[in-house]
């Protein structure tokens, strides 16, 4: 099976049409449009089980037999290279390496769901992503791999890039959605299913831009050889995006099911030699682990969720012992904060007091019961707002609190860190 890393080492090259077609590229979509029909695609990706990359780990063929072929309405696909969430930057390593393997992925999926027009929203900060998108865009268009009669075949298809505007909610399908039709980004109620009414109201694939880069491996290779790596529930390869206090961070891709010792090792073991105090395993909207807690894990789904966390979006930050974790939830707050929408109550409000509360406690004006305060504002949001944002951010609250209580404590009763003299994580309130 293809490693997307191994396959495409960095080169001054490596992101060109050439490059890609050295490396057989663009074979299996020229295989896909003249062997095969679109039902054996999405049979294909079904059978691989491969999960969404983009934080819920929903099954991407699950997803993608929702879409009803010959129902007469146009069907849409959106590559989500929004990557928001702090701590995550591994799409943006395909896009910036391999951005052929994305959009020949593309264009096989648009196959099996019948698109003309697709879509990657990404987030607006890139900037050499999005150049070398745009330039694959150009090479794949002059070479008739996109467009009309892609390879001279029936089917057309283009790949048009949305640039957002720096919104974290803009990442969520659904304000992805109605961020592309021009409108404010609000997330939208479900049901309906976006795979039922999505954008303009039509049928819509939304899929993480490394869920959609294992496509061509999958159709090219088959399900099995996608299978026989990782674990029997967590099939396939991941990035893992590695910051925060290791000596090497950076993109990693793992087999699902290597251990986290191992990958801690692979970059290099914790900075300066210092102990390691916790680990966010998969962007801060994924619970807080201790050290000892995540040392014997094997990084998959079910490991991940047996210790009451998640692979999430990918993105792994490192804490090494002294850190302040007061510190740590109040630089995680101000974000969520300034990125909570507005459009539910409980997210628009509850965000602003979690933030302020936090502020105070840093300040030296908490009070002993700010610590409740934090978990009940965090609860209330619970499964009480359209999109995940305000329940991410109460998790990673509680989760924080649960494990690091005392600090919380000492910071109120002391009216400073405990760890002062070694800002580690400095944050300005
Ligand atoms: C507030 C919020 C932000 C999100 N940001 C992203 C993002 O930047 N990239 C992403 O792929 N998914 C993001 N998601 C998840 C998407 O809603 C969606 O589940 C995902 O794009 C589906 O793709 P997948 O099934 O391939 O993972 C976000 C979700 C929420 C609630």
């Amino acid at each position: 099976m293809t490693k997307l890393i191994m396959t495409f080492p960095v080169t001054e090259t490596s992101h060109t049409l050439a490059s890609y077609r050295s490396r057989g590229g663009y074979a299996t979509l020229e295989r896909v449009v003249r062997e095969m029909r679109p039902e054996d695609v999405t049979r294909e990706v079904t059978a691989a089980g491969v999960q969404g990359r983009g934080g819920a780990a929903f099954p991407a063929g699950r997803k993608w037999s929702v879409i009803k072929l010959n129902d007469g309405q146009p069907h849409y696909l959106c590559a989500n290279a929004d990557e928001g969430e702090p701590g995550t930057f591994k799409d943006r390593w395909i896009l910036e390496n391999a951005p052929h393997l994305l959009l020949e992925s593309m264009l096989i999926a648009a196959y099996a769901l019948q698109v003309r027009h697709a879509f990657v929203y990404m987030r607006g900060e890139f900037d050499l992503p999005y150049r070398r998108l745009a330039s694959a865009i150009d090479e794949a268009t002059a070479a008739g791999l996109m467009g009309e009669r892609i390879l001279g075949s029936a089917f057309d298809c283009d790949v048009l890039i949305y640039r957002g505007a720096g919104s974290y909610v803009c990442g969520e399908a659904s304000a992805l959605l109605t961020s592309i039709e021009g409108k404010r980004g609000y997330p939208r109620n479900r049901p309906p299913r976006l795979t039922v009414r999505g954008l303009y109201q039509r049928p819509t694939v939304v899929n993480n831009v490394e869920t959609l880069s294992n496509i061509t491996g999958i159709v090219r290779d088959g399900a099995a050889a996608f299978r026989a790596v990782g674990t029997a529930d967590s099939p396939g390869t991941r990035l893992v995006s590695v910051s925060g206090h290791v000596n090497r961070p950076g993109v990693h891709e793992i087999d699902l099911g290597y251990a986290f010792e191992r990958l801690l090792d692979d970059c290099g073991g914790v900075l300066d030699g210092r102990a390691l105090k916790a680990v966010i395993p998969g962007g801060i909207s994924s619970k807080v682990l201790t050290g000892d807690e995540i040392m014997p894990l094997a990084l998959d789904h079910e490991s991940l969720a047996a210790a009451g966390s998640s692979l999430g979006s990918g993105g792994m930050i490192v804490i090494a012992e002294g850190t302040c974790m007061v510190r740590l939830l109040q630089v995680m707050l101000r974000f969520y904060h300034h990125e909570s929408c507005g459009q539910c109550t409980p997210c628009r409000e509850g965000m602003g007091w979690l933030h302020r509360i936090i502020d105070r406690i840093v300040a030296g004006e908490g009070r002993p019961e700010d610590i409740d305060r934090l978990y009940r504002i965090s609860a209330a949001n619970d499964g009480t707002t359209i999109c995940g944002l305000g329940d991410a951010a109460g998790y990673a609250t509680s989760g924080i609190l649960n494990k690091f209580r005392p600090e919380f404590e000492y910071w109120i009763e002391h009216k400073r860190s405990r760890f002062d003299g070694n800002l580690v994580c400095r944050a300005s309130s």
